[in-house]
Parts: structure tokens; C-alpha cells; sequence
């Protein structure tokens, strides 16, 4: 069947539209004129989707701008590719796979897809293994061995819902080769108390496979003899695992792209961490957002609306960047984590024929916890020359009985975005705030599994949408490969220092470091 969507994005008759609209009026657009003519912007802008409300009326677009931007998703059929996402079909066509990490969150008998049995099958015993080790009080420490997707999601989760962790139970995350890292956790740890999960969808990689190899070596020499009950495996490449000497082993499926995989076996730390129950509210905070994103009019689809919003700063703006602004410590990797899942998705420079694209896609991600930011770079998105969208993330309720930190901390997110909106007039120009900087409040209730689980789907979902307007692949990653193979060839020359073929930059940075 046919994923074709229509024509492509600069060259439908909405992008036409748009083009005059913000040469018209949509490129001085002012947030501060625009609620003084509209008193009912604030309700048009925003809107509670399943645990997360939005507020997107400090941004700068209008409802005419926004009816042209569904004017161009129909056009451009993104219902049409959703749908196609969501029936299974081979939407990543450079790999020839399905796209379905949805799938992971769809309850039992939920969906006609032939593969929700075996997810079942393998989430149920994923969670008892969870619990396992949650009732297991030898085991002190849980080290997750992975790098990208394998790490970031897990990592991010673990530390969001810190809140409902098992006390009992230090969590570490080991990505990098850089050897400082694994040695730096190591130095901590005892054989006996310990458990290592090698997360790897390919089991392959290079950063995963160096620091696997150097904890099964650690926990030998180290005394550790029962590989079985110490190490286990999360891959869709079970045999390498069991090749490796791994006998617990976690699958999934070529249809879960690594960066959007913490929904799989690449979950495990969560679940060890918070248990199967709040593993299983993640899975269905994020299910509600599936369904709201399926089922909901583009004029009410959050991520539809956030990934439109996207397309508009990115193409008709010009913004390069966005900040994202966590109002809550414990989403301290929320950036890391987004980083990789939008722009491993989206920065791409050719569309699904492979045909370069006449216009600009994924911004650049970036950010730190509020109130850090305030105190170190906020100084350039107020008053710096870039005008740069910021996302604050804020939650209602605080998981701790400090209820004065926790209104400072909301007054400081408010405060900002107002002040990113509204600037302040002075002559005397260095204390001038120009205003009419963009922002979009998110806010939860409380950060639970199942609203973390929603935000999460909420933002997979808008990287789908501006990547299905643009055209591209966003479940592919050609752009990591090059690196890897130069690196190997580089380490091999470290090895016999022959310099042949290197270019003069590189070869001489070589000769220093050998
Ligand atoms: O190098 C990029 C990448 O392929 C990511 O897409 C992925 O999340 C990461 O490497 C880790 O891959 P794996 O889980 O196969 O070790």
C-alpha cells in the first residue's frame, strides 16, 4: 500500500498561504497586541490534552496562521500517515520496517495487530523479572550498560519518577566509552550486590559491547561467579546475548526504533525502579495520548498543533533552536532524552525519495532545569539578538512537604514566560527587555508514571507530525554511521600509526596523541 503524502510541503497551496500571511502580518506578529484584540486567545491556544495541559498562546501565531498550517496537514495527508503508522505499515522506507513502539502501550486485546500477544507475553515477563529483583535484598545495585535509545529514555524515566522508587535500590547508567565512567561506577560496586543489564537493540554497539565486556571482566576478577543471576540482556539480538554468555535475556522487535524504545525491554530499570505497576501506568498514560493523537480533529490534537507550531518557527521564523525549560529537578535529562528523539528523527537533509529539501528542518534542542537556566543563560533569551522558543515544563503538585520551594519554583516559570512576552520598556537600553519572545507552557498535575508517560507520547507524537509534513524518514539514522566507521579505521592507526590517506588536520592531531 501507498504512503504517499500528496504534494510536497513547499510546494502545496497552504505553504503559498503561509508565505503571504507571514509577509503580511504573520512575521511582526506581537503576543501582547494579539491578547489586547482577542480576550479569548488565551482559550484558543490552549488545551488540555490526556495529563498534560498546554498553553500555547504566548507564541507567536495566529488563528489564521494556524487554519493555513491545517490546511497544509491535510494537504499534505498526515492523517493519512498516521493512520499508516498506526495499521502497521512500512513507514520507515529506508529500512524497510514498521513503525509501532505504540503498539508496547496498547492494553491486552486492544488492537487486531498480530504482534500484541507476544508483547504481552514479553512485558509480563519483563515486570515479573522486575519484581524479582525489587524482592531480591542482595541485590543493592542495578548498572544499565547502553548508549542512545538504550540509555537516554531509561535514564531520563528513572530519575523523572524518583518519586516512587524503591529506596532499596542504587540505579546507575554507564553510556559512554570514555572508561572514567565505567571505572567511576565500578569503583563503588561489589560483585555479589550487583546487577548489570546490557541494553543494546543490535548488540552491537560499540560503547555497549567495550563496557559489557569490561563488567563481565570486573565481576570475574572481582570474585563474581553466577553470570545468570548477574547479568541480564535487553535486544532484539537475543543470540548475540546468549553468545556473549548472557542466559537472561529481554527481546523486542525490528519495529521499535531505539529512541523511542523505553516503552520495551529497554524499560526494565524503570520498572525496577518504580515496579510493574507504575510501569504499567507510563504505558498507559502514554496509550491515552496514542489515542488522542489518533482519534482527535486536527483542530484539538495537541501534538498535531505543537508539531505544526514547530513547522511554522522552523520554515516561515527562521528559529534555529529551542529551549527546554524542566521546572522540575527530577527532569533534569528531559532535554538529553528529546535531544536525540527529535533530532535523530528530524535532522535530516533529503526527503523519502532521497531528494535534498529546499527548506530547513529539526531545530536544534537544548536546555537545563528552571531555575538553573535563569541564572545562566536566560540573560541571551531575553535580551540576546536570536528570538528563541522556550518550552517550560512546570507540575502542579511537588512530590515533597516543601510547599514554599515549590511556589518560588512555579512563581520563577510563570514569571519567565511572562516576561519573555511582555519585556519592559527603559531608554536606557541595557536594562530594555524588547518582549514578544515566544514560549509554550506545559504543565502537569503531578509527575507520575502515567503523566510522564503522556508528555513522553505527547512530544513522539509532534516529532512525527513535522517530520510527516516535511517528508523525511524520521525513523532512520543514516547520519550516525560515518562516524562509526572513521572511528574504527582511526583506531586501527593508532595500532600500527600508519597515516596514509588521512587528511592533514586529523593526521596531525593523531601524531600528538600517539
Ligand atoms: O548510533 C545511534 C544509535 O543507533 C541510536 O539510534 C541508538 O539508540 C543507539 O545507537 C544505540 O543502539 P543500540 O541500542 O543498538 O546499542
Amino acid at each position: 500500500m501507498s504512503i504517499a503524502t500528496g504534494p510536497r510541503c513547499h510546494q502545496t497551496k497552504a505553504w503559498a498561504a503561509l508565505q503571504d500571511h507571514y509577509g503580511s502580518t504573520g512575521g511582526t506578529f506581537d503576543a501582547r497586541d494579539a491578547f489586547r484584540r482577542d480576550d479569548k486567545r488565551f482559550a484558543s491556544f490552549s488545551q488540555q490534552a490526556p495529563h498534560v495541559f498546554a498553553d500555547l498562546s504566548k507564541n507567536a501565531i495566529d488563528t489564521q496562521a494556524e487554519a493555513h498550517l491545517f490546511a497544509l496537514a491535510r494537504e499534505r495527508g498526515l492523517e493519512r500517515r498516521r493512520d499508516a503508522m498506526f495499521a502497521g505499515e512500512a513507514i520507515n522506507t529506508t529500512e524497510q520496517r514498521a513503525v509501532k513502539h505504540w503498539l508496547l502501550r496498547v492494553p491486552e486485546g486492544g488492537s487486531p495487530d498480530p504482534d500484541l500477544a507476544l508483547v504481552h507475553s514479553t512485558l509480563d515477563a519483563m515486570l515479573a523479572y522486575a519484581e524479582q529483583v525489587r524482592a531480591d535484598a542482595a541485590i543493592t545495585d542495578v548498572v544499565n550498560i547502553g548508549i542512545g535509545g538504550s540509555d537516554l529514555g531509561p535514564q531520563m524515566a528513572v530519575a523523572a519518577l524518583d518519586a516512587f522508587a524503591d529506596p532499596g535500590k542504587r540505579l546507575h547508567f554507564v553510556s559512554n566509552i570514555d572508561g572514567h565512567e565505567l571505572a567511576g561506577v565500578l569503583r563503588r560496586l561489589r560483585p555479589q550486590s550487583t546487577l548489570f543489564l546490557i541494553a543494546s537493540k543490535t548488540f552491537t554497539t560499540l560503547e555497549t559491547m567495550t563496557n559489557a565486556r569490561s563488567a563481565k571482566r570486573w565481576f570475574e576478577a572481582e570474585g563474581g561467579t553466577d553470570i545468570a543471576r548477574h547479568f541480564a540482556a535487553l535486544t532484539t539480538n537475543v543470540q548475540a546475548a546468549r553468545d556473549f554468555g548472557i542466559a537472561t535475556t529481554f527481546g523486542f522487535w525490528d519495529w521499535v526504533g531505539g529512541r523511542y524504545s523505553l516503552w520495551s525491554s529497554i524499560g526494565l530499570p524503570i520498572a525496577i525502579a518504580v515496579g510493574a505497576q507504575g510501569f504499567r501506568e507510563l504505558l498507559a498514560g502514554a496509550h491515552a495520548m496514542d489515542q488522542h493523537f489518533r482519534t482527535e480533529a486536527l483542530e484539538r490534537n495537541l501534538p498535531v498543533r505543537l508539531g505544526l507550531l514547530d513547522l511554522w518557527y522552523r520554515n516561515f521564523h527562521g528559529f534555529t533552536s529551542r529551549s527546554i525549560a524542566p521546572y522540575h529537578s527530577a527532569l533534569r535529562r528531559l532535554p538529553a532524552y528529546l535531544q536525540q528523539l527529535e533530532m535523530e528523527s528530524n535532522g535530516k537533509r533529503v526527503d523519502l525519495d532521497g531528494q535534498p529539501l529546499p527548506f530547513a528542518t529539526s531545530p536544534v534542542l537544548w536546555g537545563e532545569p528552571g531555575t538553573n537556566g535563569q541564572h545562566a543563560y536566560f540573560q541571551m533569551l531575553h535580551q540576546g539578538t536570536d528570538r528563541v522558543p522556550v518550552e517550560f515544563i512546570a507540575v502542579r503538585e511537588p512530590a515533597h512537604a516543601l510547599p514554599e520551594h515549590h511556589a518560588l519554583l512555579l512563581a520563577n516559570a510563570l514569571a519567565q514566560s511572562q516576561a519573555l512576552m511582555q519585556g519592559r520598556a527603559d531608554a536606557s537600553g541595557h536594562r530594555d527587555f524588547p518582549g514578544n519572545r515566544p514560549s509554550t507552557f506545559f504543565l502537569l498535575d503531578a509527575l507520575t508514571p502515567r503523566s510522564l508517560g503522556a508528555f513522553l507520547a505527547l512530544y513522539e507524537h509532534r516529532v512525527f507530525v513535522s517530520g510527516a509534513l516535511w517528508g523525511i524518514n524520521s525513523f532512520d539514522q543514516w547520519g550516525v554511521e560515518l562516524g562509526k566507521v572513521l572511528a574504527q579505521d582511526i583506531a586501527r592507526r593508532f595500532a600500527t600509526h600508519a597515516m596514509d590517506g588521512v587528511d592533514p588536520s586529523t593526521a596531525g592531531l593523531l601524531q600528538k596523541l600517539l
